[in-house]
């Protein structure tokens, strides 16, 4: 998997990663832990339950042995991340045992996935509560206190927590997530988040930039609205007599502060229209990078998948995206070994990367899960090693274009926003720029937050070396 510093900000796309979050500082009589695991929807969505534990009493530890519950928000995206979360588990069995009274939880995309399945598979587990079914935590962990198991994994079609201000939990107090939308109505044929989302429903864009702009006035910098499928976000503001379109969402979010930085995950490429390109180019705190799945360059796997484009429909819009935004950078998702890919199925993928040349991939081999659409219709064909070898190659390639992407970098002048000290130095910050690469500096007087002008002199394949230079 490609080592990114992206990783820090979008697990799911690395392969389940774990963060264990905590850092509440309120007096609490209950304390829980949490872990999640997936995309950033869910990490944010940890911080949903965060702030619905808070109002029950029940205070964030990061100390596992100091809580008296423990709750794993978890994935399936890919086989490999239930492994990840049933592994975890079993570490839990000896504090189960010695400690009367404590609970442990299943919550988000696993727990919807295997339902009542769950607590006769894991013992251990208590709770079991899908990503619809937050507010009812309090009730369950009641419940789940008498010695009963305690579960519900029902989806809404309203459920936003549009009114719920998440806690934030491991936050550097410069960049947050806000979700705006929940749920998918894409069926990609490979995927299991329809299933454990539930149907697509945009939030109030009101609670939306009540939320952002609380974030700026505590001093945050950075916005990502999320969904799984942002360019569909659409609500109907009945009282205004209103429609709010994504384009017009950004807008709105932009405007809070020209100091606050919008940025947007993800983009279906069948979505993503002319009006946001040109909100992106309109605005200059919005900022130029598209993650833009392609998943497959070839147009019968693209069909199989159920993608609804073609490759030449994928690569006209990249196209217009450099048009009508020249500096933006482009992301991407691949899969490998889908069903029945042949090798040229896999040059196609190959050649659609060569046309891009992408900033940055998140690339993994097929995993068929249960009950999608190509579970039930296609055969898992291609051999591991062959979706391996694959996947390989489309990473080799990819690195090639990153440092490409990188190298050319190198002798400009960008803006960054500061996010903290350095992994490498204490002496230096890091931060991101406009197309989200990141850039190291000495750190002279400049504080976390800041916007600083950075000549960049040095790269690696992830992370920019530069020097602050006068605004
Ligand atoms: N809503 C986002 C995707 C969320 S899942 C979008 O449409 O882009 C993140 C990525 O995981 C997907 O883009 C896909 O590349 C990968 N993925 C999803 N299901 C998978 C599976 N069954 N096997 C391997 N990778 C998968
Ligand atoms: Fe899954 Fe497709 Fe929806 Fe993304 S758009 S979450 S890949 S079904
Ligand atoms: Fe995983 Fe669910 Fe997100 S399956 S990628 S946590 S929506």
């Amino acid at each position: 998997m490609l080592e990114t510093v992206q990783k820090i900000h979008d697990e799911s796309r690395q392969g389940e990663a774990i963060a264990p979050v905590g850092g509440d500082n309120g007096v609490y009589i209950k304390k829980f832990y949490i872990e999640s695991y997936g995309c950033q929807m869910n990490f944010n969505d940890s911080e949903i339950v965060a702030s619905i534990l808070n109002q029950e009493g029940f205070g964030a530890t990061r100390n596992v042995d100091e809580a008296d519950l423990v709750l794993l928000n978890t994935c399936s995206i890919r086989e490999k991340a239930e492994q990840t979360v049933r592994q975890r588990l079993t570490e839990f069995k000896k504090t189960k045992k010695n400690k009367p009274g404590f609970l442990v939880g299943v919550l988000g995309c696993m727990a919807e996935r295997l339902k009542a399945k769950f607590l006769e598979e894991e013992k251990l587990v208590d709770l079991v509560v899908g990503p619809d079914a937050y507010r009812t935590l309090p009730a369950l962990i009641e419940e789940a206190g008498t010695g009963q198991k305690a579960i519900n994994v029902l989806l809404s079609r309203e459920e936003t927590y549009g009114d719920i201000s998440p806690v934030r939990l491991d936050s550097n107090g410069v960049t947050a997530f806000v979700s705006i939308m929940r749920g998918c109505n894409n069926m990609c044929s490979f995927c299991v988040v329809p299933f454990t989302r539930g149907r697509e429903r945009s939030r109030d864009p009101h609670s939306i930039l009540a939320e952002a702009t609380d974030l700026f006035e505590r001093g945050y910098r950075e916005v990502t609205l999320l969904g799984q499928n942002v360019d569909s976000y659409y609500f109907v503001d009945e009282n205004k007599d209103e429609t709010v379109t994504f384009a017009l969402l950004l807008e709105k979010v932009a405007a809070i502060s020209p100091l606050l930085r919008v940025r947007f995950s993800t983009s279906h490429p069948k979505d993503i229209t002319d009006d946001v390109l040109h909100a992106m180019a309109r605005r200059e705190n919005i900022c130029n990078y598209i993650h833009l799945p392609v998943q497959s360059g070839s147009n019968r796997i693209l069909q199989l998948m159920n993608r609804t484009y073609t490759r030449e429909w994928y690569m006209k819009k990249i196209d217009r995206i450099r048009e009508i935004l020249p500096d933006c950078a482009l992301s991407t998702d691949v899969i490998t070994g889908f069903c029945t890919e042949t090798e040229e199925d896999h040059q196609d993928t190959l050649a659609v990367m060569d046309y891009v040349k992408y900033e940055l991939a998140y690339m993994f081999a097929y995993s068929e899960r249960p009950g999608t659409l190509a579970a039930r219709r296609y055969t898992d064909d291609v051999p591991e090693d062959v979706k391996k070898r694959r996947l390989a190659e489309v990473v080799a390639l990819h690195r090639r274009h990153s440092l490409e992407g990188m190298q050319k970098e190198v002798g400009k002048i960008c803006k960054v926003l500061v996010e903290g000290v350095s992994k490498r130095s204490d002496a230096q910050h890091f931060g991101r720029n406009d197309q989200n690469k990141v850039v190291v500096f000495p750190k002279g007087n400049t504080q976390k937050g800041d916007y600083v002008m950075v000549k960049i002199e040095d790269c690696t394949a992830g992370t920019l070396i530069g020097t602050i230079v006068p605004a």
